[in-house]
């Protein structure tokens, strides 16, 4: 199966249920993403699918087809994914880290389709996003201050 990631084509031997994330990780080395809860609740696994936020633990890489997926790895390549990780830094958003490369990419896929988002519309956008170290103050600013940029 030839899944496009990155801007790169990878021909992956591996069963179409399985989950994108499982092929990122275990397959490609990809270990930017993280696995949180493995049921779609955490938001640690976010990617884009053709530039919309989606959940890879629960996406099987045989449903993705000539899509494109962004990872974490390449977000910064994008000019909304600069600012957001610009800020990230600004605004020293991260703690632990864990949920961070998810937050990251909700973030991105939220700038790209509302570039000057208002409270209602970050916490509508990242409510799917847990971060168990509370950085959900520092998130919201960092996003309006990539929004300005
Ligand atoms: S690991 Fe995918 S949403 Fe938690
Ligand atoms: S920074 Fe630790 S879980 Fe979010």
């Amino acid at each position: 199966m030839i899944l496009k990631i990155n801007g790169r084509s990878y021909d992956v031997d591996i069963q179409p249920d399985m989950p994108v994330l499982w092929v990122l990780r275990d397959v490609l080395g990809l270990t930017g993403t993280k696995f949180g809860c493995g049921i779609a609740q955490c938001g640690a696994c976010t990617i884009h699918v053709d530039g919309r936020a989606v959940r890879s633990c629960v996406l099987p890489a045989g449903g993705v087809g000539d899509a494109a997926i962004t990872t974490i790895e390449a977000i910064g390549a994008t000019p909304e994914g600069a600012k957001v990780q610009k800020a990230w830094l600004d605004r020293e958003v991260v703690q632990c880290g864990y949920c961070q490369s998810g937050q990251i990419m909700s973030a991105t896929a939220l700038l790209v389709q509302t570039p000057k988002p208002t409270d209602p519309d970050i916490d509508a956008a990242m409510a799917g996003n847990i971060c168990r170290c509370g950085t959900y103050v520092r998130i919201r600013a960092a996003i309006h201050e990539a929004a300005g940029a």
